[in-house]
């Protein structure tokens, strides 16, 4: 492809912040310490969660770099980064979630494939570039589309990364053509995060972000778009985050049985203590974040000081100085919202976390019940142990 190009090694792989905990180095995957989401509304871009299944793309000359848009239209285009640019510029500010997120926690209960990840396979940026919307109008696909007069209904991403789950093809993934062509879904074609130009391993030059929807779909160095009939077969589509019932193992998994996942449901967790904790009796401080998937706001967020048997809520806040509310027009809707709450300690004890939508979707309380293969979509109530004693905290 003119102007990128995908290593087949890892010896060209951009520098990360040393405080990084890394959950498998090659292909780099790491988040950041727990305090760091709570540090900030915004994550800075070096504290961001970084979900790779490849070496990291290098653009070698962004002037010939061009995505291609092709399938079930009109006719194709080659689309480079000044028409990209040249569209209506929107600031999103969107959370991103790993929907293996909280994995390793689930691999307590019993043992599951993937990379294991605490809780901060998770970050909230202003993505800053064109709507998908919008590109796909100058392609000839209108506004609020959801089939093309040639039968096109899903709107594929394919990147250049060389992924092993690929057989050293690139990652791809699709999302339907209603939402892709729903200015209101705000799907962008990002060539900024946190006003600054993407980085490599953020998917420099130019990525899909896919709001309210697992980190899956929103994929980075984007090659080309096609529109399609079906959802896209690639392997992250078909054969991986996927959501399958307990009873479900590797010798009777039948993977066209289930639909990609796309939504990810209402999570929380503490971010201002770790699992096991030694903390001086008196008051504390218990933050950490709350999001849900499809756009829904957080209703409340309650937290608990006995293990789950009384619960009280926790104050909620996006942007300092403007008041949160979960479906108001003052707040971002596809944005997380951190919590706080002072509690008073005055024993051992289990702290919980459990986040309410606005359709009323709460957190489950075990992660027993939602146990799957693939570890995904841990949102089990986040608990935390207390044990007082003398600390430096
Ligand atoms: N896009 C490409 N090309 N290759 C990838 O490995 N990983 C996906 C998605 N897009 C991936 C990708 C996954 S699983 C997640 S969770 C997000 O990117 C992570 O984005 P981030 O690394 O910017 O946090």
């Amino acid at each position: 492809m003119p102007g990128i190009r995908a290593p087949s090694t890892y010896s060209e792989e951009p520098p990360r912040h040393p405080s990084l905990i890394i959950n498998s180095k090659e292909p780099f995957n790491a988040e950041p310490p727990r305090s760091a989401l709570i540090s900030s509304y915004v994550t800075h871009v070096d504290m961001f969660y970084k979900r790779n299944h490849g070496p990291i793309p290098i653009v070698d000359d962004i002037e010939s770099y061009h995505v291609d848009v092709s399938g079930l239209i009109g006719s194709p285009k080659k689309l480079y980064m000044r028409d990209i640019r040249s569209l209506p510029k929107y600031n999103v500010t969107a959370t991103l979630q790993c929907a293996g997120n909280r994995r390793t926690a689930m691999s307590k209960v019993k043992a599951v494939r993937g990379v294991g990840w605490d809780i901060s396979a998770i970050g909230n940026a202003v993505w800053g570039g064109a709507k998908l919307a919008d590109v796909l109008e100058i392609v000839g696909v209108p506004k609020l589309t959801s089939v093309t007069q040639s039968g096109g209904k899903h709107v594929e991403f394919v990147s250049i990364d060389k992924c092993k789950e690929e057989k050293g093809g690139p990652y791809k993934a699709s999302i339907p053509l209603s939402q892709a062509t729903n200015p209101e879904a705000d799907v962008l074609l990002a060539y900024e995060m946190n006003w600054e130009p993407l980085n490599r391993d953020h998917g420099y030059p130019l990525r899909v972000v896919v709001p309210g929807v697992i980190g899956a779909r929103s994929v980075k160095w984007l090659d080309s778009i096609n529109i399609i009939a079906e959802p896209c077969q690639g392997f992250f589509m078909a054969k991986d985050y996927k959501m399958f019932p307990p009873s479900v193992n590797w010798d009777n998994i039948n993977w066209d049985t289930r639909r990609p996942q796309m939504d990810f449901p209402v999570q929380s967790a503490i971010c201002s203590l770790e699992d096991v904790n030694i903390i001086a009796p008196g008051k504390v401080k218990v933050c950490g974040y709350a999001a849900s998937g499809g756009g829904r706001g957080i209703e409340r967020l309650d937290i608990s000081i006995d293990g789950g048997k009384n619960w009280f809520e926790a104050s909620r806040y996006q942007n300092p100085g403007i008041p949160y509310e979960a479906d108001g027009v003052n707040s971002d809707k596809w944005a997380w919202v951190l919590f706080e709450a002072i509690v008073d300690i005055t024993g051992n004890t289990e702290i919980a976390a459990k986040a309410v939508d606005i359709a009323g979707n709460v957190q489950p309380e075990s992660v027993e019940t939602i146990w799957n293969l693939r570890g995904i979509l841990n949102t089990s109530w986040h608990k935390v142990q207390v044990r007082v004693g003398h600390s430096n905290m």
